[in-house]
């Protein structure tokens, strides 16, 4: 039986709420836009049919978000309103019949009306305001009328500028998106990987959490963007008009002094030396935008960010002030939203994976699918927990949806099409490698295989090892290192150091099918197995040879220590110089390096009170690899020791690492980024956020001519500003 309307209506409140919270308060949230978007709508209409179960409290009857705690609040020039939003073509052409008849130009000879259509950038509004073209604040939207003061965090987004190129005289407050470009995102997340670190859902909540960090110099470091769209200014006039409206006997002579079409306010942000997205375009009629809809809908996933629709505004401002607002949003304007990338498969099977650290995650095998012009074939499912929230079960007929356009995730069931008599998943309880019974601490929802020689883990530890940020091993790839493995030619880190180019070559690789449609047509083809040969093997002991001499933080982070990220092992190597030192190292000497805290050095002091590290590290140091040079000794007078310095831009005599090295060999510490211990900030070209930041902490900047006497010659501490 269907639930009365009184209480569903408090059904789809509470979980608006809830989902709300985990969105704009959490930046986790727990579903895609699209099912938010439904379960408002749904409470929209039940209202609409119901005025008199509206009650002020509804989630419909707020602008939507909310400020975190950490940062000011600021009161908006103007409310930042949201937009109402059209998924279909029927739902565009209502809005234009809409603006037609407010306009009064809904006749048979009237012509179309002219709007702009913009893509619509998936990211968090912001209003930044300039007094006579000087940057003075950034404010999030937060509930619309007020929001977080995040002035300290947009400064450093080196996109949006710190004083226009030209602008109207007094204040300005321009409006638009801060977004996180695609590749930034995947860098960041590659990064957090390492680090251990929670990753990203997509680029758009990696944006939120980075603007919202009270760490202005992390913000810096994260490469976040800004596209404007819109601008608000003090009207010489009083007027009752929100945003844009203009006032007088003259339509098209706004008293604000602001262009009298949104196309010309686009041309006029971009002389003003602000960003703005360049594809938007002039409609004339709603059937020119809907063509710009559909194409985009189709090409977007070619864009270096991420979009989630068009956003159709009425170009001429006196049109605007003609069609005015709702309670809520404009008349003039509407949101598009592209459709879900979603699609309908079989799941075959759930399989478990066994990660570096013994996690094991559920993987599902599903049949081959297209969705958003890939064939997909897996989809992750976190967890088990997960699993079983969403009633997911192998055999089920599964909803695909590509979230934020990177890994597809499993939406739900459809439950109608489920198989009479469906068991659900089981987690197993051994580890399907090795076979040791899985564990899993109370407090947490991952699985472990216990087991520190699982081959499964050990074949992953491999890839950690030789991987780019690690050992950098170029060569020892997926399939190379499981054959290694199966073939029990490496048991540890350092049997690679005894790989001969004799035994390599002679390996023979079964042909793989690269695509679901060849390995359709395999049967057909002789697939003949692969020698690895002599050429490749020469390389890859070559490559293996080599990494015998890096840097002692390589090998730190690529024996995979718990906890031990990219920067960790830095700092580590850096305060002990070799790794005898540091194994032996108290956890009191360990948690009193810079950057490493008491549950990293926790973990790096059960490292190496374990028999096998010891013996591993023996290993290794037996096979020739490098185990770093003593901080006291092996190196000259080290003249800047106590001294911080960061290195920012482009330096054009020698690479950043050269610099670094030559720096640390003097006895500097060289930091990543600006804070108030730092001693010196050396900028080359173009030089950035680090350099504003230690203009504004009024710490001593060096050029590049100084850095150059400085290696020259330490006593020549740069004094002053050069
Ligand atoms: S115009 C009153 N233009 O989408 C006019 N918004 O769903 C308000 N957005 O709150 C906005 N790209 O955060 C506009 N080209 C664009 C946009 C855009 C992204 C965001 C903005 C807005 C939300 C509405």
């Amino acid at each position: 039986m269907a639930a009365a309307p009184a209480d569903r209506i408090d059904a789809l409140r509470a979980l608006i709420r809830h989902h709300e919270e985990r969105y704009y308060v959490h930046d986790a949230p727990e579903i895609a836009d699209a099912e938010f978007d439904a379960l408002v709508r749904e409470l929209r209409d039940l209202e609409s049919a119901r005025p008199d179960l509206v009650t002020a409290d509804s989630p419909t009857q707020r602008v939507s978000g909310r400020p975190a705690e950490g940062f000011a609040t600021a009161e908006h020039l103007r409310p930042m309103l949201s937009l109402d939003n059209a998924y279909t073509d029927e739902e565009l052409d209502a809005f234009d019949e809409r603006v037609r008849k407010g306009l009064g130009t809904d006749g048979p000879t009237d012509g179309p009306v002219h709007y702009v259509a913009e893509l619509k950038i998936d990211g968090l509004s912001i209003a930044v305001t300039y007094e006579d073209g000087v940057f003075s604040r950034g404010v999030t939207r937060g509930d619309g009328v007020f929001g977080e003061d995040v002035s300290s965090n947009v400064r450093t987004i080196q996109s949006i500028p710190l004083r226009l190129k030209s602008a109207p005289d007094g204040r300005l407050e321009v409006r638009g998106e801060i977004y996180l470009p695609r590749a930034a995102f995947e860098r960041l997340n590659e990064s957090r990987e390492a680090d251990a670190e929670p990753l990203f859902a997509n680029p758009r909540n990696a944006a939120a959490g980075t603007l919202r960090n009270l760490d202005p110099s992390l913000v810096a470091s994260r490469g976040l963007r800004a596209f404007f769209y819109h601008a608000v200014r003090e009207e010489q006039v009083g007027s009752r008009e929100s945003g844009v409206g203009s006032r007088g006997d003259d339509p098209d002579a706004p008293t604000d002094g602001l262009p009298s079409t949104q196309g010309a306010l686009m041309e006029a942000l971009a002389a003003w030396g602000l960003p703005v997205e360049k594809h938007w375009r002039h409609c004339e009629g709603i059937e020119a935008v809907k063509a710009f809809c559909a194409s985009w809908a189709q090409t977007r996933q070619q864009l270096p960010f991420d979009t989630d629709g068009i956003v159709i505004k009425v170009d001429r401002r006196e049109e605007r002030r003609r069609l005015g607002f709702t309670s809520k949003f404009p008349r003039w304007a509407t949101a598009y939203k592209f459709p879900a990338q979603q699609a309908t498969t079989r799941l075959i099977r759930i399989d478990v994976q066994v990660g570096r650290t013994g996690a094991v995650t559920p993987l599902a095998v599903l049949a081959p699918v297209l969705l958003a012009g890939s064939t997909i074939q897996y989809a992750t499912l976190h967890n088990e927990e997960e699993i079983r929230r969403k009633d997911i079960r192998p055999g089920d007929e599964v909803l695909l949806e590509k979230g934020g356009d990177v890994i597809p995730k499993i939406v739900m069931p459809i439950l109608a099409h489920r198989p009479e008599g469906l068991p659900p998943f089981v987690m197993p309880a051994a580890c399907p490698v090795c076979a040791s019974t899985l564990e899993r601490p109370e407090d947490e929802v991952v699985w472990r295989c216990p087991n520190p020689s699982c081959p499964a883990r050990l074949r992953r530890s491999l890839e950690h090892f030789a991987g780019r940020r690690a050992m950098n091993i170029d060569g020892l790839g997926e399939a190379l290192v499981d054959k290694l493995v199966a073939l029990e030619l490496v048991r540890d880190f350092a049997d690679l150091y005894h790989l001969t180019v004799e035994t390599l070559a002679d390996l023979k690789f079964e042909a793989q099918p690269r695509t679901p449609k060849a390995a359709a047509d395999a049967p057909a083809r002789v697939l003949t197995p692969r020698r690895f040969g002599e050429k490749s093997a020469g390389a890859l002991v070559a490559q293996i040879d080599n990494s015998r001499r890096n840097e002692l933080w390589r090998l730190i982070f690529g024996l995979g220590v718990r906890h031990v990220g990219e920067r960790g092992a830095q700092a580590l190597a850096e305060a002990f110089g070799t790794m005898d030192v540091m194994a032996g190292a108290t956890v009191e000497q360990l948690q009193a390096v810079p950057d490493i805290g008491p549950v990293v050095a926790a973990s790096v002091r059960r490292f190496f009170d374990a028999r096998e590290t010891q013996r591993l590290i023996a290993r290794l140091a037996a096979a020739g690899v490098h185990m770093g040079t003593p901080v006291a000794e092996g190196r000259g007078p080290r003249p800047l020791e106590g001294r911080s310095i960061v290195l920012t831009g482009t330096l054009s005599t020698m690479s950043r690492d050269e610099a670094t090295e030559r720096l640390t060999a003097l006895g500097a510490r060289v930091a990543g980024s600006v804070s108030k211990k730092t001693s010196l900030v050396i900028a080359g070209e173009d030089a950035g956020s680090k350099l504003i930041k230690a203009r504004e902490l009024g710490i001593t900047v060096a050029d590049e001519a100084a850095l150059q006497r400085l290696l020259g010659d330490p006593s020549q501490w740069p004094s002053g500003n050069p």
